[in-house]
């Protein structure tokens, strides 16, 4: 039996990866490399001593999907692949919905055809849109994002819930919030492909001195210090609750289940905390300025996480700190492969 990973070789995806082995899965992975690189199938193996089945297609190619259904015996899936850039969305709507949605229906399609059960889905936190109150819940009633990106996972959630009501499927929600963070290994973690939009991998290039300069999008948000507060969760630990979820599903003797989990730290950091707490935790500078507000950020949002601690004994272990300090041993493994 075996688990196929979609994006196994992404971020998420690819620390994911790493503890399914480690937990003797046997991993399928489908990747079309659009957002990552082959060097990352290597370090997966480098790290976890395993070797995961790798096919590099687009999971819109319907037939090519069926091939790999034909020559696996899968048992549950755990969908990454995704487009996740907010902004690009904005100017690329059809493009999001076309690869967010067909290749999730594609899936479904080869579930619902041979009778597997066991779909974990990659959400964000973004159905939540600013929240009324904090910590944010399951329950938490969802927001229309305000990005086709954001859109593509609410719409992705609700494909989903139709889909195990009819099909009697059991189905996980998993809605992250910020993962940061890379393997202590320092051979995984979130390649910055073309200028970062995301805060964590501005700020390491900012040390680096890749970037000059951190622009913090407003300082007059109604929180601590001004600056925006969000839940930043460690890759790792992120990956290990996917592993728990996982397990749950496959175990479970119900037919239908739509489960949901917030994976978040439970604890809301703002960006000039992030920002401190980087250089102390790696001894560096970060210069910075406060810019304007960025057009669709939220004020504040961090998990309550205590249904995933309760029903998969899963939660985050990892400081802000330690998490950061993962992100410099990455950004130094990247110049030796660049040097
Ligand atoms: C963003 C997406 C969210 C998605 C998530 C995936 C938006 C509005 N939301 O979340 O839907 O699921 O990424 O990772 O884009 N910041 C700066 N300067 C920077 C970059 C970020 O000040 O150069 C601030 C932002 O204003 C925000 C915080 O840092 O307050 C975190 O930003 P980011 O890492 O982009 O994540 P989100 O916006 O929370």
């Amino acid at each position: 039996m075996a688990i196929l990973v979609t994006g196994g070789l992404g971020y998420i995806g690819s620390h994911t990866v790493v503890e399914l082995l480690n937990n003797n899965f046997e991993v399928v992975i489908i990747d079309d490399l659009s957002n990552t690189e082959k060097f990352i199938l290597e370090n997966i193996e480098e790290v976890s001593g395993k070797k995961p089945i790798f096919y590099p297609f687009d999971l819109k190619r319907k037939e090519l999907l069926k091939q790999v259904f034909d020559a696996h015996n899968i048992e549950g899936c755990i969908h990454f692949a995704a487009f996740k850039a907010v902004g690009e969305s904005q100017v690329k709507p059809i493009e999001y919905y076309e690869n967010n949605l067909f290749s999730l229906i594609n899936l479904l399609q080869e579930f619902r055809e041979r009778n597997i059960s066991n779909f974990i889905f990659s959400s964000s936190c973004t159905v939540y849109g600013q929240a009324d109150k904090m910590p944010i819940d399951e329950e938490t009633e969802l927001k229309l994002p305000e990005s086709s990106y954001g859109k593509t996972k609410q719409m992705g959630e609700e494909i989903l819930r139709d889909f195990a009501a009819a099909y009697k499927k059991r189905v996980t929600l998993l809605r992250y919030f910020n993962p940061i963070g890379a393997h202590p290994s320092a051979k995984l973690g979130e390649l910055p492909i073309g200028i970062p939009n995301n805060l964590i991998p501005f700020v390491m290039q900012t040390a680096a001195g890749i970037r000059e300069k951190l622009s913090i999008w407003g300082d007059d948000y109604p929180t601590v210090d001004g600056t925006a507060v969000r839940d930043y969760i460690y890759v790792v630990d992120l990956a290990k609750a996917h592993v728990k979820a996982l397990q749950k599903l496959i175990n479970s003797t119900e037919e239908k289940v739509i489960d949901i989990y917030n994976l978040g730290t439970g604890k809301g950091s703002s960006v000039l905390e992030v920002v401190h707490a980087f250089e102390k935790a790696n001894d560096v500078k970060v210069p910075y300025e406060i810019k304007d507000r960025r057009a669709g950020d939220i004020t504040i949002a961090y998990a309550n996480a205590d249904k995933a601690e309760k029903e998969l004994g899963w939660k985050s272990e990892t400081s802000l700190e330690e998490a950061l300090r993962t992100v410099w041993q990455w950004q130094k493994y990247l110049e030796t492969r660049i040097n």
